[in-house]
């Protein structure tokens, strides 16, 4: 999917349930989100305003270079940003509040609801007068007189502050980053409303490169909400479509990606720089596919880590294949390790390492970086020089049946 054709594309603000209306944008302009990860089918940022018999109240916002059709919108629906008594802040981060300095400066009656960690960043982060801030704890409410909306603090989905917002009469769960998924809105903003399966793979990749690294506090979450027994009719998370038919499977899916199954797959992570180390890894693929064993075999220079994180998701182990090159890992490999040691995504995970030179190993920098990466790694260890020996082929040929051995452990894939 491809939102490019959408620049500059207007979409109107929708009404979600009577008085709650959806006042998002898209985003078709960034190839990067985050300046990191590839959104070829580009971003929404969902914001919401809510509208009480005693006054409005916006529930996050976008990033900055939207914020014009944003307050826009906003205004379309309220006719007056001066009834608008509360902007909510469910987490901080700028793609979601750099636009708020600026709806505040019009809406001049507003005070801003947010977690007392999201207090002691805000006034720095976006230069908020400290009178127009209120801490919410956890738990509390505030009426809009028919509305009332509940404060349920979530931190670490994946920054300390996050918390969400549910609107008690409607059954509105506003989860921010939290169920959340790549993908610009085209079709429509509902989840039966657009192509879902795009949008269920784009979440997929999304919890990978966002909030993987924070699992144990994405279940942690869905266990308090759970807990709560707090109906949701509607989850209205604040990337991708708003779940109405399917909330309960956007909870599953993320719940089975927050406790990961592992199971008998092996990724091979590998470059090449002239060919050879190539010819090992897909001699070392067919083993591995004759053995019954899921394989996904992947050349690091030309896919972007963001997938590769992504198709590891359920990968019981993880082959880093790669040349030494200027005395250290091959740079599009040592790239890749380095994701996986930022989001800590090696736990839970065996890796092998097959290293090929002409003059100098690169094994101690590899084994280095995906041990602080969680992984367990496998022996042995192989550095190949010139042309693999008798002696190397025997130590590939036992490398890979204990990794057989211990992928079907895992029992295999769905
Ligand atoms: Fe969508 Fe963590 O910001």
């Amino acid at each position: 999917m491809d939102c490019t054709d959408l620049r500059g594309v207007y979409l109107e603000p929708r009404e979600i349930v009577p008085k709650v209306f959806w006042v998002g944008v898209n985003d078709c302009v960034k190839d990067l989100f985050e300046s990191l990860w590839p959104i070829p089918g580009g971003i929404s940022y969902n914001a919401y305003t809510v509208i009480g018999a005693n006054g409005a109240a916006v529930i996050d916002g976008v990033d900055e270079h939207l914020t014009y059709e944003y307050v826009g919108k906003i205004w379309r629906v309220v006719g007056d940003l001066r009834k608008i008594k509360y902007v909510v802040i469910n987490h901080l981060e700028p793609d979601h509040h750099a636009s708020t300095s600026k709806l505040l400066s019009l809406a001049e009656n507003a005070q801003v609801l947010i977690s007392p960690t999201g207090a002691k960043i805000v006034e720095s982060l976006y230069s908020i007068p400290k009178d127009r801030i209120v801490e919410v704890r956890d738990g509390d409410t505030v009426s809009l007189g028919d509305k009332t909306l509940r404060f349920i603090h979530t931190p670490w989905l994946h920054w300390p502050e996050t918390m969400m917002t549910y609107l008690e009469e409607d059954g509105i769960l506003f989860s921010c980053d939290a169920f959340g998924s790549y993908g610009a809105l085209i079709s429509g903003i509902f989840d039966d409303e657009v192509e879902l399966n795009y949008y269920i793979e784009e979440a997929k990749r999304y919890f990978s490169n966002i909030v993987s690294k924070y699992s144990k506090n994405v279940l942690d979450a869905i266990n308090k909400v759970e807990k709560l027994g707090l109906k949701i009719k509607v989850l209205a998370p604040s990337h991708g479509p708003i779940y109405r038919k399917h909330v309960d499977s956007i909870v599953a899916l993320y719940r089975d990606l927050s406790q990961p199954k592992v199971c008998a797959k092996v990724t091979i992570v590998y470059g090449s720089m002239y060919g050879r180390t190539e010819e090992i890894v897909k001699a070392v693929a067919e083993t591995f596919e004759k053995s019954g064993v899921v394989v996904d075999l992947i050349d690091a220079a030309r896919v972007h880590p963001s997938y590769i994180l992504h198709l590891t998701w359920n990968s019981g182990a993880v082959i880093f294949a790669f040349p030494t090159y200027d005395a250290s890992v091959f740079p599009p490999v040592k790239e890749v390790m380095n994701y996986f040691y930022v989001k800590q995504y090696g736990r839970g995970r065996l890796a092998a390492i097959l290293n090929t030179f002409s003059w100098g190993s690169s094994v101690k920098e590899a084994v280095e970086t995906l041990n602080k990466s969680g992984f367990q790694i496998v022996e042995p260890v192989i550095a190949t020089k010139s042309q693999p020996t008798s002696e190397d082929k025997k130590k590939i040929e036992e490398l890979v049946e204990k990794l057989v051995t211990e992928l079907r452990k895992l029992g295999s894939c769905p």
